[in-house]
């Protein structure tokens, strides 16, 4: 049977890591998979979790099993940090999932059981696993206009012209913030263009938010969420906290779903039905972690004010980069690295000079030349801006 077996093709992303992970040169740079990292090049693990941790393994008295919609607390907590007031909670039903690419999956597999034509659009470029899940689904892909080249900013005019020749029936992929893989986003009143699209159309839109907190904080990042949410009739939200919460490993997301017309036990039944389906009974580890934050206000202020401090500091290593692209290479075309909000930016160079300063310089990007600003220090931006300038990029 298992001659049978095609290779598949290996995750860009992974294999980069890979790469990295065997060049045996003291003197080089991970700038790949999006995982935060300090200035010292160590992920921690986040204050508020130790203490969460230590929390949960006094109290905790029994393993069983909790819900197949995961633990109502940790489901109505992740609700009001990604929605706070702007849905009805009668119109929300939610899945605990594992991390957010659990949730995307899940979103996808309800698209498809709900109309199983229906077309989704993707931003162009957009998270690779993304494409690669519709793919492995069956699922039609469409790809908007995304990434202006020139400007390194969103090509608006593109996009919108694509959104426009969606229909009823078919999905709209959009990132809540902290754009993946580009750092590039929409402004508010581009949002707005959006929900009237979104409701001229009668498209749904599906919202991946992957980075709440790495861009302009944990409430401003949620606002184009919520303002979708609460202007069209019907919603997806994939939500991760691997990356907010720091707890990767421990794969806890959420998929959540608004539907004003449906009725919430035949909504809540399906995402609890596919939750069976798939793996029974969502992993609860971190989602416990992150109710003890939520639920207590020392922690939740002790975790927000670190996150505050991560993200300050991401801000910091863009500005510093692009001021020292600005001197090594006499020109402003860098700025737009201090404009993208997230852990990603994207270059915007050829693959062949994306490898270039990877033999040359030992510098890890991702082929389309995403740069995970989080893996920079005040060593290596210096290193980094004379390879891209030496690239000629
Ligand atoms: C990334 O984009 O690097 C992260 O979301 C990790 C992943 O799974 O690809």
């Amino acid at each position: 049977m298992f001659e049978n077996l095609k290779a598949q093709k290996s995750d860009a992303i992974l294999a980069l890591m890979q790469m990295y992970r065997d060049d045996p040169r003291a003197k080089k740079v991970d700038l790949g998979v999006g995982v935060y990292k300090d200035a010292s090049g160590n992920t921690p693990i986040m204050r508020a979790i130790k203490t969460a941790e230590q929390r949960l393994w006094t109290e905790q008295t029994t393993k069983s099993y909790v819900g197949l919609a995961g633990a109502p607390d940790f489901n109505d907590a992740m609700v009001q940090l990604v929605l706070g007031d702007a849905v009805p909670r009668a119109h929300v039903s939610s899945v605990a999932t594992p991390g957010g690419t659990g949730a995307v999956r899940q979103a996808f597999e309800l698209i498809r059981m709900s109309n199983p034509s229906a077309r989704v659009f993707v931003s162009d470029p957009t998270w690779p696993n993304h494409l690669s899940i519709l793919a492995y689904l069956g699922m039609e892909m469409v790809p908007y206009r995304y990434f202006d080249a020139d400007t390194r900013g969103v090509d608006f005019d593109g996009m919108m012209a694509d959104l426009k020749t969606a229909q009823k029936g078919d999905v709209i992929l959009l990132h809540g913030c902290c754009h993946n893989p580009t750092g590039a986003n929409l402004t508010g009143p581009q949002w707005a263009d959006v929900i009237t699209v979104l409701n001229d159309t009668g498209a749904m839109p599906m919202i991946d938010i992957a980075y709440q907190g790495f861009g302009d904080g944990v409430e401003a990042d949620a606002a184009a969420t919520r303002a979708v949410a609460a202007g069209v009739p019907e919603c997806l939200i994939a939500a991760s906290c691997s990356k907010n919460f720091g707890i990767y490993r421990e794969r806890t997301g959420i998929l959540m779903m608004t539907a004003a017309g449906t009725d919430k036990a035949l909504a809540q039944g399906s995402l609890s039905f596919l939750n069976r389906q798939n793996y029974s009974f969502p992993p609860d580890h971190g989602a416990r972690l992150v109710t003890i934050i939520l639920n207590d206000d020392e922690l939740r202020a002790d975790w927000m004010a670190e996150l505050e401090d991560m993200r300050t500091g991401m801000l910091t290593l863009r500005e510093a980069l692009a001021k020292e692209l600005e001197a090594q290479s006499g020109s402003n075309r860098f700025g737009f690295l201090a404009q993208h909000r997230g852990m990603f930016s994207r270059l915007g160079t050829s693959p062949e000079m994306v490898a270039k300063m990877r033999e040359d310089s030992g510098i890890y990007m991702v082929g389309d030349s995403r740069m995970n600003i989080a893996g920079l220090n005040a060593e290596t931006i210096p290193i980094l801006a004379k390879a891209i300038v030496a690239a000629g990029v």
